[in-house]
Parts: structure tokens; sequence; C-alpha cells
């Protein structure tokens, strides 16, 4: 199985429009910049799928030789998986309505209810295309498909993982609206577990990663603070729904206990100091045996 990190930032991107932290600072004065969440997989090379739709996705699938059009019309993209109804991982949805088909669209049963009603993506789409809404059901493997039914040769697992609604969302879905991804490639047994947003290192992203080739898990922030001493007027990173990399408790202190091959961070927020190459909190992730995601990322699983 193929796997490419398309976005490696969290909402925002690097640099932030309105942000003037030192990393976006940075990224303006000498480049280069990180794109919003997006990760691309592919069993065969050929038919690829989207885990989340990133507000920059127009730009990401041109850097890309592998997602361009192999003739005139069309798109190997054969199906996108959401693992939340956030903005940062869905706005992208409505970047692919020149399709000429309706584009399977996998998530969630809370997912699937967020972008029918709250923010209404799906409705929108019906008047293009349209998409094709298929839930994941909590904790149940699904064979991934095609538009017309034909196996994709990867089974993904859904699994409802630590977190908090949207901000948007009025009313909190009863349903689930954020999961871990297993993805086990049918032929070759490649793993990777996908777990871009966690509040918590737990059972539930243990089970995910367990025994897993690669797992590309949340470091949007560093510190709990991180916003607010950034001069954001925002929650902390906890109440947010991201368990912090660093500090007592943060995921570096449990990730390298999980036993996977390789774990890889995405999904980082433009004020992480970890960005900084030359930081101590860079030194602390890579004493950990963990790498800092980045965009156009490759992996063979
Ligand atoms: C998140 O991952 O917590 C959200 O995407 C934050 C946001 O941009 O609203
Ligand atoms: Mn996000
Ligand atoms: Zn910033």
């Amino acid at each position: 199985m193929r796997v490419i990190v398309l976005g490696s930032a969290a909402g925002g991107g690097l640099p932030q429009w309105n942000c003037g932290c030192p990393n976006c600072q940075d990224a303006r004065a000498h480049g280069p910049g990180r794109t919003q969440s997006c990760v691309a997989v592919s069993a065969d090379g050929e038919r690829w799928v989207l885990l989340n739709a990133s507000p920059d996705l127009r730009m990401q699938l041109a850097a890309r030789r592998e997602l361009w059009p192999r003739g005139a019309r069309g798109t190997p993209i054969s199906a996108v998986v959401c693992t939340d109804g956030e903005i940062d991982h869905t706005l992208g949805l409505l970047l692919l309505r020149e399709s000429e088909t309706r584009l399977p669209v996998y998530a969630p049963t809370g997912v699937t209810e967020l972008l029918e009603r709250e923010w209404p993506v799906f409705p929108l789409l019906q008047a293009y295309a349209g998409v094709e809404p298929r839930v994941l059901p909590d904790g149940q493997t699904v064979g991934l498909a095609d538009r017309s039914g034909a196996t994709l040769g990867i089974a993904c697992t859904a699994v409802p993982v630590a977190r908090r609604p949207p901000r948007y969302a009025r009313q909190a879905p009863a349903a689930t609206f954020d999961v871990g991804l297993r993805l086990v490639a049918e032929r070759t047994g490649g793993t990777l577990a996908y777990i871009p947003t966690a509040g918590a290192v737990d059972d539930t992203v243990r089970a995910i990663a367990a025994g897993a080739d690669l797992l590309l898990f949340d470091g949007t922030f560093w510190s709990d603070g991180e916003l607010r001493a950034a001069g954001a007027d925002a929650p902390t990173a906890r109440e947010m729904g991201h368990l912090p990399v660093g500090g007592p408790g943060g995921s570096l202190d449990q990730l390298p206990r999980l036993g996977v091959k390789r774990t890889v961070l995405v999904h980082i927020n433009n004020t992480n100091p970890m960005l900084c190459r030359s930081s101590a909190e860079r030194a602390q992730v890579e004493a950990a045996g963990i790498v800092v995601g980045d965009d156009g990322m490759e992996f063979e699983l």
C-alpha cells in the first residue's frame, strides 16, 4: 500500500493568513509552507483513496502526478474517507464538485449527519455530480470500493476516538463524529493506522495502532495553552480534543510504547514549536524515535 502525506498542517495551514507567530513569520519569509491535513492511499498505485479532503486539495492534487487525470477527463481518486466533520477535513469535498460521477464518501454516522445538515456539503453537492455517502459502522471492517462497487483492495476499520464535536455543531451529534482508521492492504497485509485527531492515547488508539507498519498521529499542539500564548482567544488543546505532544502525559511519553514500526505526527498546528528544526522540542521528538510529518512524505507498506 502506498501512502502519501498530501498535507501535514492542521486547520489554517502554515502560514495561517492571520497569524504572526514565529513559525508563520518564518514560513512567509523563507518558505516552504505546509498545506492542510490530507493523506492519499492506494493498494495498486492506480486507484487512490483520499483520507480527508482539505481546503488545499486543489494544490495538493496538482502537485502529485499519481493524482492527475489519465485522459481528457477523469480522476484516479476513487473514494474519500472522512475521519471527522471539521472544516479542514471536509471543505475539499466542495473542490471536487467538477467530478462527472458521484464520489463515494465514507464517514462515520455522525459525520454523515453533520455533512447532511449543519455543514450541508452533501446537499450542496447534489446540484453537481453529487456524492454517495457510505456510512462506516463503528468498529466494523469495511472493504473500500469505487463508485461501481469494485474493490480497492483496502480494508478499513473506523473506531471512535476521544474528541469533542466541531465548533459549528450547535448540537453534539449523538452518533460518532470522530474516528481513527485502521487500513489494511488486502494483498500485502501492510497496515496504516491513521489518527489525525485524538484527545488521548487510550485503549482505542492502542487497538487501532497495534502492530501497524505506520501510525500517522495527531501532532496538533505541543502544549495545552499554546494557542492562547500565541495571542488567540482560544480553548486549550485538551478542550479542543487534541492531546498535546509535549509535557507530562503528552503523546510523546506514550507513542513509543505502542509497538508500531514508524510513528509520524500529522495535523500539526502552525504554532507548534516542534515545526522549527532547530528547536528543543524537535530534538525531543526525534530522540523519541518519532518523526515530524511533512507535506509530500511517502511510505510503502
Ligand atoms: C480541529 O482539528 O480541532 C479543528 O479542525 C479546529 C478548527 O479548525 O476549527
Ligand atoms: Mn482539524
Ligand atoms: Zn502561526
